[in-house]
């Protein structure tokens, strides 16, 4: 088996479990997540890296459920971290400081403390203000911390305009010139060593050509700066390696090794010449792993539409919504006959909470579960309680256990947090 998820006699399978079975005990949608498709996904990276001074990291932003956490920090991994509560998450799953990298271009006061203060690998620095900030604090708590300038090498990616990070029309990052004018002035600070250099070019990318571009922009910016006399420790890659969202349960799985064919045309293309490379990888770790299993409420017809209304709703997985995203759905017990033609939506009160458009699927009847693929990233970590509703619970396979991470958080726990 080289699958997490596949059919055994029409029926959807995680490793040894019956998806539709554990649907049926259940109240509601649910996540679950393949820990056979994480382990795949932890040893490509490694495999891909194997000859370098490489610590990868893992995005916590892209799923932070602690148990997910535990198995990628006792695997080796860092973390990547952009906020205080995620650098909160990362610490009490396990990752050392020492490999956790913080990110992120609005940083607090209150944050950077915080990341300095713990000892963490390094700061990501996106702007000569936080640069600025940085530094005091350092000095306020006498403590050297290491610094990798994000550069901005203004790359244009084929993705999503949302997620595309390294262009000068973006936020991200300090561009290449003004980051050569820090290093300099860095180059005798007391607190702030520039040790190293970052970039993220975006995300969702599944072609090798950006990432050997950025590969090539960072050989540049490090012999420039060695040219300054300026010798870096570390080169922080960033994340953004993509996935397959499309048609993969009834065919061999081959994201462990696109992931692998990238990451090591990437490390390839850069020279790193014995220094450590990081990189930040979010989706191509959690991506696959997970699956949003929902229930068909009704079917109903318009003078010019099918829908299929499902208990799960945009507040749940915001991808499609968000940024058009398309991901597989397929039934968790496949019927034979006829096929059907719907937009498969949810309950919430927006024309845009839908799953998929003008999608053609097994026939589906009400009390139907489908399975929403692609689920592992950027799904429950974006989700939200709006219209009232519950933030999902989720579950772990380990072959045929089934072992409950989180559970749903219910809107009486919600009400209680609020003065009535
Ligand atoms: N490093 C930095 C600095 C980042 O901003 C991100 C993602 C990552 C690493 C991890 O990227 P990944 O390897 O997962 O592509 N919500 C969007 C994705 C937003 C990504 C934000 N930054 C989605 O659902 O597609």
């Amino acid at each position: 088996m080289s699958n997490g998820f596949y059919y055994r006699d029409e029926r959807l399978f995680c490793d040894a479990v019956d998806l539709n079975e554990l649907a049926g005990t259940t109240n509601g949608p649910f996540y679950v997540y393949s820990k056979f498709e994480l382990g795949q996904n932890l040893n490509s990276i490694k495999a891909a890296a194997q000859g370098f001074n490489f610590i990868p990291c893992y995005a916590v932003k892209a799923n932070y459920n602690p148990q997910l956490l535990k198995i990628i920090a006792s695997s080796g991994f860092g973390a990547d971290v952009v906020s205080a509560g995620e650098l909160y998450f990362a610490q009490k799953a396990g990752f050392p400081n020492e490999k956790i990298v913080f990110a992120g271009v609005g940083k607090t006061a209150a944050e950077l403390e915080l990341a300095i203060s713990s000892g963490i690998h390094s700061l990501n620095i996106e702007s000569a203000a936080e640069l600025e900030l940085a530094g005091q604090i350092a000095q306020r708590l006498q403590r050297r911390v290491n610094i990798a300038l994000r550069i901005n090498p203004d790359i244009r990616v084929d993705t999503h305009e949302y997620i595309t990070t390294a262009l000068h029309s973006n936020k991200f990052g300090i561009p290449v010139e003004e980051a050569l004018l820090y290093y300099r002035k860095l180059k005798s600070h007391p607190w702030l060593n520039p040790a190293g250099v970052h970039v993220h070019i975006g995300s969702q990318i599944t072609d090798v050509q950006p990432f050997r571009k950025a590969a090539d922009e960072l050989n540049h910016f490090v012999a420039e700066l060695e040219s300054m006399g300026i010798g870096l420790d570390f080169i922080d890659l960033g994340g953004g390696i993509g996935i397959n969202y499309q048609h993969r349960f009834d065919a061999p799985n081959t994201d462990a090794q696109h992931l692998h064919e990238i990451l090591s045309s990437y490390l390839n293309t850069l020279q790193p010449k014995g220094k450590a490379v990081l990189a930040e990888l979010g989706r191509a770790i959690i991506g696959n792993t997970g699956l949003l299993i929902s229930r068909v409420l009704y079917k109903k017809q318009t003078p010019v539409k099918n829908f299929t209304i499902v208990d799960a709703g945009m507040n749940n997985l915001i991808r499609p919504s968000l940024y058009r995203a398309w991901h597989e759905i397929v039934p968790l017990v496949k019927r034979s006959g006829p096929k059907m033609m719907s937009d498969i939506v949810g309950p919430v009160c927006e024309s845009g909470d839908y799953f998929a458009k003008d999608r053609e699927t097994e026939m589906l009847e009400s009390g139907d579960f489908i399975a929403i693929g692609g689920a592992g990233a950027y799904g429950q970590s974006l989700s939200s309680h709006y219209n009232l509703r519950p933030r999902l619970a989720e579950f772990l396979i380990d072959g045929n256990q089934i072992i409950p991470i989180a559970r749903e958080l219910s809107i009486r726990e919600l009400a209680a947090q609020y003065e009535w």
